[in-house]
């Protein structure tokens, strides 16, 4: 679904990417792990269009989105969420997800009650898939953070991607909420949403994923099952500077 071929970017010099290639399978769940400064938020950046790379291809489904607008790699079917920049505190947790329903369908220009209501079924869908359907009527400025990080997973949800980027999505969470994003990570490929996300919690991108990407000093060191990563050297050498 996803190939990723020689990235490159720096920031004044500094390399942050430095000729990343990897590949992500349709319907399967793909991590990106790596110290910490390794690149791999400036990689997500870049997927979504969010940064331009200085080169390298990035095919999705055989097009290739490198330099694309964000807008552009959205509507071939790339999410991804925004660490609470898209939450609206002052609606309720129902009306969020169908801020985000209606606006994928190009209509917020024009939030007329009726249209409101004809996404209502959806948006009560999109929360009981993320585990929030008994806070609808609340507003989302009440939600705990983690909670709030489920409900911006719902919205990117809603524009029904095929490919689903999730930077940390577990970082600041209880390990209830952990858990609960564990579960809803697990589920998203039998609904048709293949998932490429970074995480620091090892038991859990050990026990998600089906393939990891390691990343470090901008480049990727290691990709494969679980159990091959593990077991290379320089991965644990890598982990070990961390470490130290
Ligand atoms: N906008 C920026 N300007 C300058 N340096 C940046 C910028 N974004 C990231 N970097 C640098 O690029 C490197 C990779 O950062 P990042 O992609 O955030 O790493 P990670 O998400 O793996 O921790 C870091 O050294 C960081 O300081
Ligand atoms: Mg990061």
């Amino acid at each position: 679904m996803l190939r990723v071929e020689g990235i490159t970017r720096s920031f004044s010099g500094f390399r942050a990417l430095a000729g990343v290639g990897f590949d992500a399978e349709r319907g399967r769940v793909t991590a990106v792990i790596g110290p910490n400064g390794a690149g791999k938020t400036t990689l997500f950046n870049v997927l979504t269009g969010h940064l331009k790379p200085d080169g390298g291809r990035i095919l999705f489904q055989n097009n290739n989105i490198a330099g694309a607008k964000p807008h552009q790699v959205f509507r071939l079917g790339v999410a991804r969420s925004f660490q609470l920049t898209n939450v609206f505190n002052r609606l309720t947790v129902l009306e969020n997800v169908q801020v985000a329903l209606l606006s994928r369908a190009g209509r917020s220009g024009s939030l007329s009650r009726g249209s409101l209501s004809e996404c209502a079924a959806r948006a009560r869908e999109l929360l009981d898939r993320v585990g929030l359907d008994g806070w609808a009527g609340q507003n989302a400025g009440r939600l705990s953070y983690g909670d709030q990080k489920l409900l911006e997973i719902g919205m990117a949800l809603a524009g029904r991607p095929e490919l689903l980027l999730l930077d940390e999505p577990t970082a600041g969470m209880s390990p209830e909420e952990t858990a609960a994003t564990a579960g809803l990570i697990r589920r998203l490929p039998g609904e048709g949403v293949t998932v490429l996300f970074t995480e620091h919690d090892m038991d859990l991108v050990f026990g998600l994923a089906d393939k990891i990407v390691v990343l470090n000093q901008g480049l990727c060191i290691a990709q494969g099952p679980p159990d091959e990563v593990r077991a290379i050297a320089a991965v644990q050498k890598a982990y070990l500077g961390v470490e130290a």
